[in-house]
């Protein structure tokens, strides 16, 4: 796999997030519906679940809280989403018909085979979303969604990231339908939407001089904080990975609510807090919480929707999505956070490619 003219594999595969995204979906959307063919996923299977479990590692997990968020906000059925290597040791309460979906961009991970071993054993039905094609964990699985994302090298993942929210996004969506839950007009604009999602991430991409002026700024940190509600704090949790995994600067994702029962002792004057506000439900809430941080001296970088309409003039700086359903914000939010994770390494001379201590997959407990 070549570099394309890229200095990383991992900005080659950022820049590849449009094109990997757009493989997941095109072939699953036709006539503004979800159709899953001769992936082992059938319409009455997905009528009969009762709780949708989620298991994954790192990056895979934090697609997977994503998905949580939607499925349960779409479907109004019980989803968790749980640490693979937690969920393997917590004997889970699984009942027949229960749906397991298994994420793994490599399909080797041990902690996430071993979940997805012990789901079936306790009688769920495993539905694995994984990019590399015949990988254990696609062979085992009762159904497979494959990314179709491409090889990818880079440590830190990026593009099969993005596309596994793309799966989790057409799942909760044909879940819905087929539980009633959305009309086929609503499926339809869902679709839509859809199809226009690796165009905004490509605009998306469009503000890496901007990071990469960011960046500049904050390298030096020795921690910087992530904060989110709801989705956000799933999405917040892999930005703060990506920053973790490759510029070696400690960083916490918080839920934005909780940060006043403690951690919020940590901030002091400069430091940085990114803070994400894509649910306009929440965006009250959630200003109101980085107004807390930075009384206490932290500079905000904030991310939030085209619709906010809010004061944002003590935030250093604001980077707004384009209109979509902010079901699917995730998508777009993590791109400039992966862009400012990236151009911190690089400020830092770190390893983007393969950062010290880490593995592409960790096939070993
Ligand atoms: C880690 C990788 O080792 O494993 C992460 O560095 C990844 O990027 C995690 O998210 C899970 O790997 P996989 O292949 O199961 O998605």
């Amino acid at each position: 796999a070549e570099k394309g003219g890229y200095e990383h594999f991992m900005m080659k595969e950022m820049m590849e997030q449009p094109r990997a995204v757009a493989n997941t979906l095109h072939p699953r959307i036709k006539d503004g519906k979800v159709v899953f063919e001769d992936e082992g996923l059938t319409d009455e299977r997905m009528a009969k679940a009762k709780h949708i479990h989620i298991v994954g590692c790192g990056s895979a997990l934090h697609a997977g809280m994503v998905g949580r968020s939607v499925i349960e906000k779409l479907c109004r059925v019980r989803c968790t989403a749980s640490i693979a290597s937690e969920f393997r040791y917590e004997n889970p309460i699984i009942e027949p018909d229960d749906l397991c979906i298994v994420i793994s961009q490599s399909g080797e991970t041990a902690d996430t085979l071993a979940a997805m071993r012990q789901a079936k054993k306790a009688g769920a039905y495993t539905v694995a979303i994984v990019n590399v094609v015949s990988s254990t964990i696609a062979r085992e699985a009762d159904g497979v969604l494959y990314l179709w994302a491409g090889p990818e090298i880079a440590v830190a993942t990026t593009k099969a990231y993005s596309a596994q929210l793309a799966a989790l996004y057409l799942f909760a969506i044909k879940l819905a339908s087929v539980r009633g839950k959305i009309t086929a007009e609503q499926e339809k604009t869902y679709c839509d939407a859809l199809y226009q999602l690796p165009e905004q991430i490509d605009t998306m991409l469009g503000t890496k001089e901007k990071m990469q002026y960011i960046a500049t700024r904050y390298a030096n940190r020795s921690s910087i904080f992530f904060l989110g509600r709801g989705l956000d704090y799933a999405a917040a949790m892999e930005a703060s990975l990506k920053l973790k995994e490759i510029s070696y600067i400690h960083s916490e994702a918080y839920a934005a609510g909780e940060l006043k029962h403690g951690t919020i002792s940590l901030i002091e004057e400069g430091t940085l807090v990114v803070a994400l506000a894509t649910q306009p439900e929440l965006y009250e809430k959630t200003i109101s919480n980085i107004r807390e941080v930075v009384a206490r001296g932290a500079e905000v970088v904030l991310v939030t929707g085209e619709d906010f309409d809010g004061d944002a003039s003590y935030c250093s700086s604001v980077l707004r999505l384009p209109k979509l359903p902010h079901e699917f914000s995730a998508s777009l939010s993590i791109v400039p956070l992966q862009l400012l994770s990236y151009y911190i390494a690089v400020e830092r001379s770190c390893d983007v490619d393969k950062p010290r201590n880490l593995a592409k997959s960790v096939t070993v407990e």
